[in-house]
């Protein structure tokens, strides 16, 4: 059955060739090609011939925050290029077109699978400590926080890991040279975009930061004002930055007149940065955190992300409950409960893998979920402890995601982050490189919320070098039936973004209803449910409330997942871009020399 797909696949090459690229609407679900159509209409399937050839989608595909990125990663396909180079070119370009959402002076995980041998890793770029950090280094002399010094400006960045993280997949994983899957990074740095609404929300929030860095202000502002819509940005000194990085690997960031600028400029407003700590920053390779739900393998990201554990830990608990046989009542309350539990282990157990021991075994063992299901009354909330001190905090539309599949079946899902919108608004002069403020999501002091509400412990206790604790989730799930490739910017309440996205693939809906479905979450502390418009039924908000829950309403939409599933039984593929944001989702056709 493929072979027949094959062949009428080589038959409308030209005119997929000819026509304009198969982009999707800026929003929505994207189901694939007219041949793949064409393949099924009329034509009883038999299971076993189209599972034979199950290894290879019928086409690639990509979802990303950003239409200018997933334009660029088409072409890298386009070009010879797989998932990998793929995912260089997103990652590079997200950090020139979403700059208040990632970039090189930040981090992020590259969950990937490599199709020919089944290789599955996280990559491992996140932001360390500087050498020179302490664990009292935002409190001042009475042990309290200092407000703003963990968000704002110098102090507030890490060591950045994207730079290290991009030279490594290139080089273990990609087919093309660096310089050309960067290539359109550094066109758009040098060129400029136009830029649109969101920038200018996001730079109107950060731009009492943003004024305080000439460099920043120089760079993302005009006139020291927030650009028009439509403003063309043009970041010359990032495009040597990026030009460096390509020509010469990791020694273009890390070492040499770059990393002396860096230093410099960090040093000279205030920050503890210094040659040995960017000198030191490595990657690392790390199994991903795996588990299982209703038949399909959950792959998502290990420690020190604790995207995955807690994701698993949710649908270990879910798992002890037939959700579909309970009333929609019930079955929130359910989730809400579960969502309590995993995120109160987050905050007591979860940290960098290379500082703490963590009892990741135990939290991910099915009896435990059954353990901590065993606990949830039907009838009432079971009310979270806070510790003293404790406020509300509040999440951002921060990071970003991209999902990718190429002909091969090569994977990458990448969250991608520099914590805050527009990071700790600091760029150093001469540099181009916008940093990050993922100190912030250290535990600043036990039981204090960062800038999302969350507390934590020791384990996330700030330390020299230490990796600080992500939420970022890049999951895949899998069955004989299909794999999913997604994730979502959102900060702490990404997890239960891809909970409630896992659940619905569960129930059989495809990609446009994971990232489109209204959501709602809680994470342990503080303890009440914020809900997006229309995820809650007002009989629901009426039983939730009789049975303790606290509701918060929220006025604004959240979340911005990007998502790409591959049917293996029928071959399709398809892809969905949040309509929250601008993104756009690509399923492309390449020729057949190309797959
Ligand atoms: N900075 C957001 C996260 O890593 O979860």
């Amino acid at each position: 059955m493929q072979n027949i797909c094959a062949s009428r696949a080589t038959r409308n090459e030209a005119a997929l060739r000819a026509g304009p690229l198969q982009k999707a609407p800026p929003r929505g679900l994207l189901v694939s090609w007219v041949f793949a159509v064409l393949c099924l209409v009329g034509m009883p399937l038999a299971a076993a011939e189209i599972r034979a050839d199950a290894s290879k989608p019928a086409a690639a595909a990509i979802a990303s925050a950003h239409p200018l990125a997933t334009e660029a990663g088409h072409r890298t396909l386009e070009s010879g290029g797989n998932a990998f180079d793929a995912a260089v070119t997103v990652s590079a370009v997200l950090a020139v077109v979403e700059p208040y959402s990632s970039g090189l002076g930040g981090g992020g995980f590259w969950l990937l699978h490599r199709a020919s041998d089944g290789l599955e890793l996280m990559l491992d770029g996140r932001e360390r400590a500087p050498l020179a950090a302490h664990r009292d280094m935002y409190l001042d002399g009475a042990g309290n926080p200092v407000s703003g010094r963990s968000i704002d400006g110098p102090l507030a960045a890490a060591i950045p890991g994207q730079p290290a993280a991009l030279v490594h997949l290139a080089r273990h994983y990609g087919r093309l040279p660096l310089e050309q899957s960067l290539a359109p990074a550094i066109r758009l740095a040098r060129n400029g975009f136009a830029v649109d609404g969101h920038y200018l929300r996001m730079a109107q929030w950060r731009l009492d930061v943003l004024r305080k860095s000439p460099a920043a202000a120089d760079q993302f502002l005009h006139a020291n004002e927030v650009p028009a819509e439509g403003h063309l940005l043009r970041q010359p000194e990032l495009a040597d930055t990026l030009g460096a990085l390509a020509k010469q690997g990791r020694k273009g960031f890390y070492a040499g007149p770059v990393a002396e600028k860096l230093v410099a400029g960090v040093r000279a407003a205030g920050g503890i940065w210094t040659l040995e700590d960017l000198r030191r920053y490595r990657v690392a390779e790390r199994p991903p955190v795996r588990g299982s739900y209703r038949g399909m393998t959950i792959t998502s990201a290990a420690p020190p992300s604790s995207g995955g554990i807690v994701l698993v830990e949710m649908l270990n608990v879910l798992a002890a409950f037939d959700l579909q046989s309970l009333s929609p009542e019930i079955r929130k309350h359910l989730l809400i409960e579960a969502m309590r539990r995993a995120y109160r282990d987050r905050a007591e157990y979860l940290g960098d893998p290379d500082f703490v021991d963590m009892p990741t075994p135990r939290l991910l063992h099915p009896f435990y979920g059954r353990g901590l299901a065993r606990g949830i009354r039907l009838d009432r909330v079971t009310a979270s402890r806070p510790p003293e001190g404790l406020a509300a905090g509040s999440a951002g539309r921060d990071t970003t995601h991209f999902s990718i599949l190429d002909a091969d079946g090569n994977r990458v899902a990448a969250t991608l982050s520099i914590n805050y919108p527009f990071g700790s608004g600091f760029v150093p002069p001469g540099t181009g490189v916008l940093l990050n403020d993922e100190m912030d999501d250290f535990s600043v002091r036990p039981g204090v919320p960062n800038v999302y509400g969350l507390i934590g412990g020791a384990a996330n206790a700030i330390q020299p070098g230490k990796r600080m604790l992500s939420s970022m989730t890049p999951t895949f799930v899998e069955s004989d039936r299909g794999v999913a490739i997604l994730g979502t910017p959102g900060g702490s309440r990404i997890i239960t973004m891809l909970l409630h996205a896992v659940l619905a693939l569960a129930e059989g809906r495809g990609p446009e209803a994971w990232v489109e479905q209204p959501r709602f979450h809680h994470q342990y502390l503080p303890d009440e449910v914020e809900f997006e418009a229309g995820a809650l039924s007002p009989a629901e908000m009426t039983s939730l409330k009789e049975k303790g829950h606290v509701l918060e309403p929220l006025n604004r939409p959240y979340g911005n997942m990007q998502a790409v599933y591959w049917d293996r039984r029928t071959g399709l593929v398809s892809a969905a871009s949040d309509p929250r944001g601008i993104g756009t989702a690509e399923v492309i056709s390449l020729p057949t020399s190309l797959r």
